[in-house]
């Protein structure tokens, strides 16, 4: 192996410090900074993040509450919830835990969130922001992203940048900064062709499809930055990331480890994100 592994847990360490010394300073000027976690349902991974969200909130000295409703729970009652987080001035952060249950609009839930209290950025405002490169709150994991990315030291400006997946939460952002880092970007999907010959081209790929090893690491160009969004449950209960990672080593110069590499900065970001909300309420 030759790639330099990016170490996510060791920096979202260092952010971690950063955001405690952050928040004493927000402390002394009388704010206490407070993140509210919604949880509906019993979904047993959407359980472990939120209970590691309030848990890593904690250790900075952020106050965090979850929120639980039933799986059954009303769109009305869980807006309402949310309205009333909104309102409360103690609140500084709301986070909505998403998948939603399927009869639950999340978009009208994301909606309903104020935008200066969206840490999660993905009120349509926080992302029109982030399209028009004056962001507000960046979501979570593309932030994270992009922090591996400087911790490689990659020269983003010119670089030819190829994305996997569009979704709004991860693929898009990313897409976005990149494209503000004044990278090159190519956006792939399911319909894609020829996603082996995209990914060769590429000084960064940034995979975000949720399929386990999907990106061979034969594709990828000797040299280039990778990193991996993936975090897939495998029968056995091992994590595996998106890209094949031993061989992906081989070939890159730079890439991050599933798991210890992008999760770790996705939790780091959020705090740095409700930190951030509370210093400017
Ligand atoms: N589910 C998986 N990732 C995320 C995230 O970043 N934010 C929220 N709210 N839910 C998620």
């Amino acid at each position: 192996m030759s790639a330099r592994v990016l170490d996510g847990k060791a920096l979202a360490a260092q952010v971690k410090q950063e955001v405690a010394a952050r928040v004493t300073a927000v402390k002394a000027k009388g704010v206490a900074p407070c993140l509210a976690v919604v949880l509906v349902g019993d979904d047993p991974a959407s359980a472990v993040y939120v209970k590691s969200k309030t848990k890593d909130a904690r250790e900075c000295g952020i106050e965090a509450f979850d929120h639980r409703l039933p799986a059954d729970v009303s769109q009305a009652t869980l807006l309402a919830l949310v309205a009333k987080l909104g309102a409360d001035p103690a609140v500084h952060g709301i986070l909505v835990q998403l998948p939603l249950p399927r009869h639950l609009d999340s978009d009208q839930v994301i909606e309903a969130i104020p935008p200066h209290k969206d840490v999660d950025g993905l009120h349509p405002d926080n992302l029109g922001r982030v399209a028009q490169g004056r962001p507000r709150f960046v979501a979570c994991t593309p932030q994270g992203c992009m922090r591996l990315l400087a911790l490689a030291g990659v020269q983003l400006a010119g670089a030819n940048a190829v994305v996997l997946g569009r979704s709004v939460l991860v693929g898009k952002p990313v897409a976005l900064l990149l494209t503000s880092a004044n990278a090159t970007v190519t956006l792939c999907h399911s319909k894609t062709r020829n996603l082996a010959e995209v990914v060769a081209s590429a000084d960064v790929v940034v995979a975000a499809i949720g399929k386990a090893e999907l990106v061979r690491g034969s594709w990828i160009k000797p040299g280039a930055v990778v990193i991996d969004v993936g975090s897939n449950r495998m029968p056995d209960g091992k994590l595996i990331g998106d890209v094949e990672f031993a061989a992906a080593a081989e070939r890159a110069s730079a890439i991050t480890p599933v798991p210890g590499g992008v999760g770790p900065m996705t939790r780091a970001c959020l705090l740095e994100n409700t930190v951030l909300a509370a210093e400017r309420s």
